[in-house]
C-alpha cells in the first residue's frame, strides 16, 4: 500500500485521486469574440456592446454526446463545465435571471445536455460556477470589473447590494444542485481580497466574506452530501487548484499535511476559445504534464474551449487525440497510481508512478536513454519488466552489468534494464515493473 497519507477533508476524494484525469470545459458567450474569456473586462466592453454575443449565440453543431465521447476516448474520467463564467451568462435555465442560454438562439438548457451526455458515457460530472459576475446589477464594480476605469464608479456602485448578489448565487447553486441529479464536483472561482489598488480606494477586491462563502459551502454540502469542493471561495475545502502551474512537489497545507490537488491547464494559454492564439502545447508537453502531475500525487484537469458553433476546433481535437493515443495503451500508469514510494528515485530524464497497492511501478521515459537504463535500489525487487504499450518483455540484470571495459557497472541493488536501441513509437514510452512478493 502507498505510504502517503492524504489530509482528510469534508468531501471524500478517494474516487477523484484514483481517476487522476479530467476535462475542463470553458464555454460561454466569450466563444464568439474568440479572444479570451476575460475579453469583456480586458477590452472594457459595455453591457450594451457585449449583448451582440447574446443575440448571436447559436451553437447549432453542439452535440454533448460527441464531447463526452472525445473526453472518454482521451482517457478523462470526469469533467467540469462552466455553468456561468465571470461574464455572468448562464448556460442553464435559471429562474433568477434572463441572462441565460434559453433566451438566445441556442434556445436550450446546455448544462442539462452536458450532464446527461457525460453521465451516459460513465464520466463523473462537475460544475464550475463563477463567484465573479460582470453582468449582475448588484455586483459592485471592483478592480477587475469592466467598468473599473469609468469616471463615475462611486456613483455606479451606489445601490449595488453584495448581500443580494450572494443570495442570487445561493439560489442558482440550489438550482444547479437540485435539478440535474448527482453532481460530483463544485468548482467555485475565485477570490481576490487583496486586490485593493491604493490609488483607487473605492475599488475593493472580494473574498470569502463577500461571497458569504460559509453559507454557500454549507448549502452545497447539504444538497449534495458526496460532492467535492475546490478552495477558491477563500475557504479551504477538498481540493487545491494550482492554475497553469505545474508544482514540483506534492502540495502540502500549512501543517505539512499532503493535500488532494489538481493542476488545471490549457492546451493554449486561454480557457475560452481563442481563435488567434498560437501557443498550443506539443504532444510531448501534453503527455508529460499528465505524468508529471500523477508522479507528484496530483490530478490534471485539462481544458477545452469549444467554439460558438458548439464544437472542439481542430487543434483541440488533435490535442485530445494525443491523449487518446497514449492513454489507450498507457493508462495503467495513471489510474489508481500515485507518487512512487520514497525509496525509489527516478533516473535522469524519467518520472515514476506507482500503483496504490504498491505492486507495480512505472518508469516514464521523458528522454529516451541509450539501450540501458540503470535503476539503483531496484535490484532484487523486480520479478518481471515489460513495456506497457505492447507488453513486450524487457530483460534485465541485477547488481552488475558487463561492458567490457576496465571494470563494469556494479552495485548492490542495481537493476539494469536492457532496452531496444531505438525508441518505440510512443510519445512517452512506459516501463512496467512488477515487484516480487517480498
Ligand atoms: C481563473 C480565471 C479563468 C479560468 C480559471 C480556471 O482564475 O479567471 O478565466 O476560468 O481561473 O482555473
Amino acid at each position: 500500500m502507498s505510504s502517503y497519507q492524504v489530509r482528510k477533508t469534508p468531501g471524500d476524494t478517494a474516487w477523484f485521486r484514483h481517476d487522476r484525469f479530467g476535462m475542463f470545459i470553458h464555454w460561454g458567450l466569450y466563444a464568439l469574440p474568440a479572444r479570451h474569456e476575460w475579453v469583456k473586462t480586458r477590452e472594457k466592453i459595455t453591457d450594451e456592446d457585449y449583448d451582440r454575443y447574446f443575440r448571436h449565440f447559436d451553437p447549432d453543431l453542439f452535440d454533448a454526446h460527441e464531447w463526452a465521447r472525445q473526453a472518454k476516448a482521451a482517457g478523462m474520467k470526469y469533467a467540469v463545465l462552466t455553468t456561468k463564467h465571470h461574464e455572468g451568462f448562464c448556460m442553464f435555465d435559471s429562474k433568477y435571471t434572463d441572462y441565460k442560454c434559453t433566451n438566445t438562439p441556442a434556445g436550450r438548457d446546455l448544462v442539462r445536455e452536458y450532464v446527461d451526455a457525460f453521465r451516459a458515457e460513465g464520466l463523473k460530472v462537475g460544475f464550475y460556477y463563477s463567484l465573479i459576475d460582470w453582468h449582475h446589477p448588484d455586483f459592485p464594480i471592483d478592480p477587475i470589473h469592466p467598468r473599473r476605469d469609468d469616471d463615475n464608479v462611486q456613483e455606479l456602485n451606489k445601490g449595488r447590494d453584495m448581500h443580494r448578489y450572494a443570495e442570487y448565487m445561493r439560489n442558482q447553486v440550489t438550482e444547479l444542485l437540485t435539478n440535474y441529479g448527482k453532481i460530483d464536483i463544485m468548482w467555485f472561482d475565485f477570490s481576490y481580497p487583496d486586490n485593493n489598488p491604493p490609488d483607487k480606494p473605492w475599488l475593493k477586491g472580494k473574498g470569502k466574506d463577500d461571497w458569504e462563502a460559509e453559507e454557500l459551502i454549507a448549502l452545497t454540502r447539504r444538497l449534495q452530501p458526496d460532492i467535492i469542493i475546490d478552495n477558491r471561495t477563500g475557504i479551504e475545502q477538498d481540493l487545491w487548484t494550482p492554475e497553469q502551474y505545474q508544482p514540483q512537489s506534492w502540495l502540502r497545507d500549512k501543517n505539512g499535511e499532503l493535500v488532494t490537488w489538481e493542476a488545471c491547464q490549457t492546451f493554449s494559454g486561454s480557457w475560452g476559445y481563442y481563435r488567434d492564439e498560437t501557443s498550443w502545447k506539443s504532444p510531448e508537453m501534453l503527455i508529460q504534464m499528465l505524468i508529471q502531475t500523477v508522479s507528484l500525487g496530483g490530478n490534471l484537469l485539462m481544458n477545452v474551449g469549444p467554439t460558438a458553433r458548439g464544437c472542439f476546433d481542430y487543434r483541440a481535437q488533435n490535442a485530445l487525440q494525443v491523449y487518446a493515443d497514449w492513454m489507450k495503451f498507457n493508462s495503467r500508469s495513471i489510474y489508481g497510481c500515485t507518487m512512487a514510494e520514497p525509496e525509489f528515485s527516478a533516473p535522469n530524464g524519467c518520472r515514476l508512478t506507482q500503483s496504490e497497492d504498491g505492486k507495480r511501478l512505472y518508469v516514464h521515459l521523458f528522454q529516451y536513454p541509450y539501450a540501458f537504463l540503470e535503476l539503483p535500489g531496484f535490484g532484487g525487487k523486480v520479478e518481471y519488466a515489460q513495456f506497457l504499450h505492447d507488453a513486450s518483455e524487457i530483460q534485465f540484470t541485477e547488481n552488475q552489468s558487463d561492458h567490457f571495459s576496465e571494470g563494469r557497472t556494479e552495485g548492490e541493488g542495481l537493476l539494469v534494464l536492457n532496452l531496444p536501441v531505438i525508441k518505440p513509437p510512443v510519445v512517452v514510452p512506459v516501463i512496467e515493473l512488477f515487484f516480487r512478493n517480498l
